[in-house]
């Protein structure tokens, strides 16, 4: 009996021990077998990334039978059992359709987001009866959500952002009421918001963005009383706001934006005190503005624009010690603009534009020394505009357009250096135009139109060459000559100087002018011969009518007299209207040309005097992880040794450098001739920094800048495999380079040029795409090397012929002229994108600058005259397009390479406009799934910039892009 009573519970102890090992290797094995299946079903490139998910891995000591699935890669287990599954971002390719979930249903933490999985969403995921964490977000998911899903009771957190997931949001979401997070926004859902969501009463954030929702926001939501994000933004939302809504006093962030709501906001908004970012802008709302915002000192950012609230706004507002971004434009709001508002110190963006403001601009502004964009334009503003206002040394847009503005345009205006866009327009300014404006040298949009403004245009606007979007100065009393400095303006697209007074000749030196699309001179007293220049030569008359004499090709103008048109056609024409007086020009424009070229001259010459200051300067460096450095560069590479070299490309030559910090960087020394360094300044700093800021899983990161004396050099991460290039002229490494790594490095190289001609503002040309400026990391993963560079050395001027690209990859137009396109880009990607197919360069293919390329012409007897055939009988594809090295493509793979081949003959056609457009092409190669991601990616992005975002104020500055999969934020 005592014994027993000792004994039993001993069994039971081993027993019960004996058990657990068996159910561990059971129910482990299963674990194992069911992640093994679902790794077999996908595609096959996950294969050798998931290759620690095998039978031969993991062996106990204790039974050699067993598989130990605990160790492999993303697989987490507690008690010998798999409770954690965490891939993200890995690349996976395939369905949920293989998981065995029930053989799983240990797991309480699933992270499969940021990968290429399609397909619909299971039911039988509901079987995961413990799942605490479920994260599918930034996948390619289509159809409905299982209704199942309202079973897994266990969930806190579940995240299905930035799929294409449609229908309804199942109402049974509400039975889930341990959740924290439910995150669902940019899918496809449709139908109302289920009031059933009510019952989250755990909800800490609801994201709903970005569907298709109608109807009206359920009263229910004021259950949720733990709430602190509400993401609704950018459905069809409409109805008010239920006055249940005062009850979610934890709110920090609240996005109403891009629906249909109408009736006023809750006035008790910010009650708890903790309100930081409120965003209702573009929807219905009316009313005034809530009093709870005035006293509202956590706010940071503010958006009621285009609404329509009405009242008087003067005392209405606060002050706001964090807040960064105010936007009340276009509404109704009255009043004047509070001197309060100088006192947001931290406040980078103020727009008020378009209402119905009275009274002058307050001088205080000057003090909100953060300020980077100032809008007030569209109002009824009177008085002049305050000198102070020069104080906002950060200041990139100031827009005060369409008011009631006199007086003189402050010459302070001189010290915003950093001014983008400057819009003065539709006042009643007088005065001359100052010449300070000549210092804003990073201006790309000037309009000072529809003003008294008197006097003559001061030539420094000329030194304005970031000018792009527009120059306009017309309706207003200005009167001289055209500076002929204004020639230099060579990235401007739209110039207006119509109903002026301007006289004389328009300069010849406007030929150079090759960027600009758009020209209105008329109504003025101009004289003499219009310009060369297609812009010239294709305006219709209404551009120059309303002048003194004006003579040219344009039907309603006279022609010139014959022997200036002759002259013209020279490309010294400056020269030779100076020496060719017989035709009629005054004595008098000689003398003005010949002070201007002075002048001009004197620019030069003080810009050598600089240069050469600098130079005294023997060691500039700079860099943006401050590791960087010269020394550090230069004692890796033994003083640039050429047994550190690893390649040369057209700006110079590469180095692998292993820094005393470990990191290996890829280093370029530029050609002296282009050492660009000391010369450009906070232009090719603010460039280079816009560059480094650069993140795209095609493109070469580039690291920082260092400038010497002696070189110039440019710091990339550096990149394991090296070149394609080189890859492709060796025989062992080029066999590695498989039919599927092939296409994914085609691709990849579309998706980093579409990213660079489409996602960027201003877009980036790289100029110089070849084999040799494409690299391979260690997965074969294309990146595309020195975007950007071409243009960074080209920041003042340069000469174009140097940089025009690698013999062999560059468009035909481009020898005559000499302006690199997005379509030169097209070009170069149709060679490189041949030449990975075929393994060798196409060159004997395609004869540059002339029409015969075989595979185009249909007179050539292996010539494919349709192209089309191609992609509708892959296995057609002619040996002498594929490399032999590698056996014939399997058929699917045959497929995608004879869309890849068809695309790119297209890419290399002669005639640039018949070419695709790299949007086109990375459209094809990705058809609707990855596109229409990256699209619809994009428009969130610009839409996030434009319409709901602080960064809006940042999106004119030089090379932006949009930064990818950073969805989630907002
Ligand atoms: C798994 O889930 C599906 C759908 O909810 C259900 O029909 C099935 O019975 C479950 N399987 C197991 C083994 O529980
Ligand atoms: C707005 O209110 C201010 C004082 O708060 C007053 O001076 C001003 O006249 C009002 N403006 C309008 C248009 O009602
Ligand atoms: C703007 O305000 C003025 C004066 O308060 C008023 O007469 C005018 O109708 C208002 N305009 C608009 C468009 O609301």
């Amino acid at each position: 009996m005592m014994l027993n009573k000792i004994l039993f519970p001993l069994f039971f102890c081993i027993l019960f021990h004996f058990s657990f090992i068996f159910n561990f290797a059971d129910a482990n094995q299963q674990e194992a077998e069911a992640l093994i299946k679902w790794k077999q079903s996908l595609h096959s490139h996950n294969q050798s990334f998931l290759s620690s998910w095998s039978r031969s891995t993991g062996f106990t000591a204790k039974n050699s039978n067993v598989i130990n699935p605990c160790h492999w890669l993303g697989v987490g287990c507690e008690n010998g059992y798999v409770t954690r599954l965490n891939l993200t971002n890995v690349g996976l390719t395939g369905t949920l359709y293989a998981f065995n979930f029930s053989s799983l249903s240990n797991l309480t933490f699933l992270d499969l987001h940021d990968n290429n999985l399609f397909g619909n969403i299971p039911s039988s995921i509901s079987n995961l009866t413990k799942l605490t964490s479920l994260h599918l977000g930034n996948n390619q998911f289509t159809g409905k959500l299982p209704l199942e899903l309202g079973k897994m009771t266990t969930l806190t957190y579940l995240n299905f952002i930035n799929n294409f997931l449609s229908g309804h949001i199942p109402s049974s979401l509400g039975n889930l009421t341990s959740l924290s997070h439910l995150i669902v926004g940019n899918n496809r859902f449709v139908g109302t918001i289920p009031p059933k969501l009510g019952n989250l009463v755990s909800l800490k954030e609801l994201r709903i963005n970005l569907n298709n929702l109608t109807g009206p926001l359920p009263p229910s939501i004021g259950n949720l009383r733990g709430l602190k994000v509400l993401s609704v933004y950018g459905n069809k939302l409409s109805g008010s706001i239920p006055k249940e809504f005062d009850n979610l006093t934890n709110l920090t962030l609240c996005f109403f934006s891009n629906n249909t709501i109408s009736g006023s906001l809750p006035a008790k908004l910010c009650q708890g005190g903790i309100l930081q970012d409120f965003c209702a802008s573009n929807n219905r709302f009316s009313g005034t503005v809530p009093k709870g915002l005035k006293n509202c000192t956590s706010l940071t950012r503010l958006r009621l624009d285009r609404n329509h609230f009405v009242g008087n706004i003067t005392e209405d507002f606060g002050v706001y010690p964090v807040v960064d971004y105010i936007d009340l434009s276009y509404n109704n709001f009255e009043g004047e603009i509070s001197s309060n508002w100088a006192r947001c110190k931290n406040m980078t963006s103020l727009k008020i534009s378009d209402n119905n403001i009275t009274g002058k601009i307050p001088p205080e502004l000057g003090l909100a020394t953060k300020l980077q964009y100032l809008d007030l334009s569209s109002n009824q503003l009177v008085g002049v505009i305050p000198k102070e206002l020069g104080n906002l040394k950060s200041l990139f847009n100031l827009t005060l357009s369409n008011n009631k503005l006199i007086g003189n345009i402050p010459n302070e205006l001189g010290n915003l250096l950093d001014l983008a866009s400057l819009d003065l327009g539709g006042n009643g300014l007088n005065g001359t135009i100052p010449e300070g404006i000549g210092n804003c040298l990073k201006m790309i949009n000037l309009n000072l139109s529809r003003n008294s403004l008197s006097g003559v245009i001061p030539w420094q606007i000329g030194n304005l060459v970031n000018l792009q979007v527009l120059l306009d100065l017309s309706r207003n009393s200005l009167s001289g000559e055209i500076p002929l400095q204004l020639g230099k303006l060579d990235s401007l697209e739209d110039l207006d100087l119509s109903h002026n007074n301007l006289s004389g000749q328009i300069p010849s030196t406007f030929d150079q002018m090759q960027s600009l699309m758009s020209v209105d001179m008329s109504y003025n007293n101009l004289e003499g011969p219009l310009p060369d220049g297609k812009v010239f030569t294709n305006a219709p008359l209404e551009s120059f009518m309303g002048n003194k004499a004006l003579c040219g090709n344009i039907t309603g103008l006279m022609p010139c007299p014959r022997a200036l048109n002759i002259s013209k056609r020279n490309g010294k024409d400056l020269v030779i209207l100076i020496m060719t007086p017989i035709i009629g020009v005054g004595a008098s424009l000689c003398i003005i040309v010949a002070v201007a070229l002075y002048l001009l001259k004197g620019v030069k010459r003080e810009k050598t005097r600089r240069i050469g200051s600098h130079r005294e300067n023997m060691f500039s460096i700079w860099s943006f992880d401050g590791k960087l450095v010269y020394e550090d560069i230069n004692e890796a590479t033994e003083g640039f040794d050429t047994k550190y070299c690893i390649g040369v490309g057209g700006h110079g030559t590469v180095y692998k450098a292993v820094l005393s910090t470990g990191q290996i960087v890829a280093v370029k020394k530029l050609k002296t001739a282009q050492n660009p360094g000391f010369v450009k300044g906070k232009n090719f700093e603010a460039e280079i920094e816009a560059l480094s800021k650069i993140r795209h899983r095609n493109i070469v990161k580039l690291n920082g800048f260092c400038s010497h004396a002696q070189h110039s050099l440019l710091v990339y991460e550096y990149l394991e495999r090296g070149s394609l290039g080189k890859l492709l002229g060796n025989e062992k490494e080029a066999r590695e380079l498989d039919w599927e790594k092939r296409v994914n490095v085609i691709k990849g190289i579309a998706n980093a040029l579409c990213y660079m001609h489409y996602d960027c503002s201003p877009p980036i040309i790289h100029r110089d795409v070849s084999s040799n400026n494409v690299l391979l990391d260690r997965d074969y993963e294309a990146r595309v090397s020195d975007f950007g560079t071409a243009r960074l050395l080209c920041l003042d001027s340069c000469n174009l012929t140097e940089l025009a690209g690698t013999y062999g990859y560059i468009a035909p137009e481009l020898a005559y002229t000499m302006k690199p396109t997005k379509k030169c880009d097209v070009y170069s990607f149709g060679v490189v994108a041949l030449e990975v197919i075929r393994g060798s360069h196409p060159g004997d293919l395609i004869s540059p600058s002339s029409s015969s390329s075989v595979y185009t012409s249909s007179s050539s007897s292996s010539a494919i005259s349709d192209t089309s055939l191609l992609e509708n009988i892959p296995n057609l594809i002619p040996k002498d397009l594929l490399d032999t090295r590698l056996p014939y493509p399997s058929s699917g793979l045959a497929h995608e390479i004879a869309i890849i081949i068809k695309l790119a003959l297209e890419c290399i056609k002669d005639d640039p406009h018949v070419r695709p457009t790299m949007q086109y092409v990375c459209h094809q190669l990705q058809p609707t799934r990855k596109l229409a991601l990256s699209n619809s990616i994009g428009k969130i992005m610009s839409w996030n910039e434009g319409e709901c975002s602080s960064e809006g104020a940042k999106s004119m500055r030089s090379s932006s892009c949009s930064s990818g999969h950073k969805v989630d934020i907002v």
